[in-house]
């Protein structure tokens, strides 16, 4: 169709100029015999003038019709700063009503008042909306930029299969019959790693693919069950060679999409520290407010639970929020209290407030004056300063601790507004985690990863302190990216499988031909995944995952505009040998 630029392309230097654009009806004002109507496409809006020549071809033109309007750019007499195209609009001369459209169920405006479920439901008029052409349009951008700088340092994109077999990566798979061999699955994999390790053993040395990933687990504001890795593999490598080429990648993509320069190298925190000083493995770098573990100062304290929480070996850490006090009534304490008890079975939260160089609040009275001024120095404490002050053991206190400074930062406002990225490489990572429900060690990130060589004769006498070569890289409070370098050793493999519960038998079953590959010259290698849509959230500044997806599902795993998952028929179900066992 004839067309001469986008819509939202047109500025004063095109004033003059005969143009022919195409789009949907974003607004309709009428003025006696004149007509305005803002015609929205990819590009943009810009207003369209119809005189009483022409406004009769459109009387009945209204929201969402497209039109093709010939005409002339001329300047307005009063701009609109609100519109990119403001200072113009176009005198249209003819017009051809391409579609009409029926009155759309939500409204489509970036600063739409319709709710989410119903912009689900009609998600592709949901997706006329500026803000959501312009997220995928970055993303867009972020995956060729990727693809360039990838190419450019020698990777090599390869699709693997979609329908996989089984790797457990801590969800649940989302399994495909097999309708030749029924009653055996296939599963969609969670993410292509055996794959991309089993494309080392085959040679290809650089590896990369946007790939799609699934998973059966509970959804976040930041997780869907089908979401997207830029997941990367690299042969012969050592871990400060593999962040290099994802620093590299970083830095192509923030200089692309928001002109940044970003640092050479991100710094690194190890996962021991991280937890010590920010109570998670994903802390925001934006501001400071780290916790300072009291352990130490509290030693010959008075206070019964600070001597039960030090004998049994527990931690007393603190938090310090400047010019704070204030705006922390009883009230508000109590609830923080509730939080971290609810969150992280937390016993107590214990508080002090600086007031006329003295302490009030729950634990003042228990001070000695010796620690009253250990604490003042230590914190650097000053009138008005809140204290929130966790007793517990290690890992409860820390985490308490770091989920109340995410809490108290944002309540408090200490996030700047201005655009600042903070990377963070946080490594080695404990190589086990106990899993409660299951009464076993579980690999903390996934059984290929290596552990620390000086930790290897410590993989059954005490697996709790073996340290991985495992890593995450954090930005701005979100786990953007895990990895790891990979066990390329049959033995080492099997002993680490042998450490998390499986027998020989059950190792042999779901991954002996895994570990046969190993056999034949497996380079050492190592990699990563970033989460695609964490990157692209991050970008577009929202914290909405389904901001930065085309079609996504709820927070209850449904797609409201085709209405999946649905029943299948019986005739279907007959196929692959499957019987429907369900109460009605
Ligand atoms: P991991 O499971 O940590 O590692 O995933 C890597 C990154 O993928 C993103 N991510 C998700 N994004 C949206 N929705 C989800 N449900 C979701 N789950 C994960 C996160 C995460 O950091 N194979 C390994 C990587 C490797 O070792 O190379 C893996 O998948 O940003």
């Amino acid at each position: 169709m004839e067309r001469t630029c986008g819509n939202g392309t047109l500025r004063l230097e095109h004033v003059g100029r005969k143009v022919t654009l195409i789009g949907w009806v974003a607004r309709r004002r009428n003025f006696g015999s004149l007509v305005f109507i803002d015609l929205r496409d990819r590009s943009g809006l810009v207003q369209v003038v119809f005189d009483e020549q022409i406004s009769e071809a459109i009387k009945d033109v209204r929201s969402e019709y497209i039109l093709q309007v010939w005409g002339t750019v001329r300047k307005r007499t009063e701009a609109n700063p609100k519109m990119a195209t403001g200072e113009i609009e176009v005198h249209a001369e003819k017009v051809n009503i391409v579609n009409t459209a029926e009155t759309p169920p939500i409204t489509i405006a970036d600063d739409t008042d319709s709710g989410e479920d119903i912009r689900l439901k009609y998600r592709y008029l949901d997706l006329r909306r500026p803000v959501l052409q312009h997220n995928l349009m970055l993303r867009h951008r972020v995956c060729m930029i990727t693809r360039e700088t990838l190419d450019q340092e020698g990777f090599v994109e390869v699709e693997t299969p979609i329908l996989a077999r089984s790797t457990p990566e801590g969800a649940r798979d989302y399994l495909v019959p097999s309708r030749l061999y029924n009653g055996k699955f296939w599963a969609l994999p969670q993410s292509p790693q055996l794959y991309k390790q089993m494309l080392m053993v085959g040679g290809m040395e650089k590896y990369f693919q946007i790939a799609r990933c699934f998973r059966d687990e509970d959804l976040r504001a930041d997780r869907q069950p089908s979401f997207t890795q830029i997941d990367v593999e690299m042969s012969f490598a050592e871990r400060e060679d593999i962040w290099g080429v994802c620093e590299r990648l970083m830095h192509a993509i923030f200089k692309g999409i928001k002109g940044i320069d970003l640092e050479e190298h991100f710094i690194a925190v190890p996962w021991e520290e991280c937890m010590r000083r920010f109570g998670t493995d994903k802390p925001d770098m934006r501001y400071g407010n780290e916790i300072q573990d009291l352990t130490d100062l509290f030693q010959n304290s008075q206070f019964s639970l600070f001597q039960t929480v030090i004998a049994e070996g527990g931690e007393i850490g603190a938090l310090k929020f400047e010019q704070a006090a204030d705006k922390y009534s009883r009230k508000a304490l109590d609830s923080l209290q509730e939080f971290i008890k609810h969150g992280f079975k937390a016993h107590s939260l214990a508080y002090l407030k600086v007031e006329d160089g003295k302490f009030s609040g729950s634990v003042a009275k228990v001070l000695s004056e010796e620690e009253e001024g250990a604490l003042k120095e230590r914190l650097d404490l000053h009138d008005n300063d809140l204290v929130l002050i966790v007793a517990d053991k290690k890992r409860v206190a820390q985490s308490s601790l770091g989920a109340l400074r995410v809490r108290l930062a944002k309540e408090l406002d200490l996030i700047p507004k201005e655009e600042i990225y903070k990377f963070l490489w946080v490594p080695d990572f404990p190589m086990f985690e106990w899993d409660e429900e299951e009464q076993r060690w579980q690999a903390a990130h996934h059984p290929f990863t290596a552990p620390k060589a000086e930790d290897v004769d410590k993989l059954f006498t005490d697996p709790e302190h073996v340290s991985s070569s495992a890593y995450d890289l954090v930005l701005n409070g979100y786990e953007l990216l895990s990895g790891s370098i990979r066990i390329h050793d049959q033995e080492l493999q099997s002993k680490v499988f042998a450490a998390i519960g499986m027998t020989e038998e059950q190792a042999e079953q779901k991954f002996g031909w895994f570990k046969n590959a190993f056999r034949y010259g497996t380079p050492p290698h190592g990699g990563f995944a970033i989460g695609l849509e964490r990157l692209i959230m991050i970008l577009c500044g929202t914290e909405n995952i389904r901001d930065v997806v085309a079609f996504p599902t709820t927070n209850s795993a449904i797609d409201l505009m085709s209405d999946s998952p649905n029943t299948v028929d019986q005739k279907q179900l007959d196929i692959l040998g499957i019987s429907i066992d369900k109460d009605e």
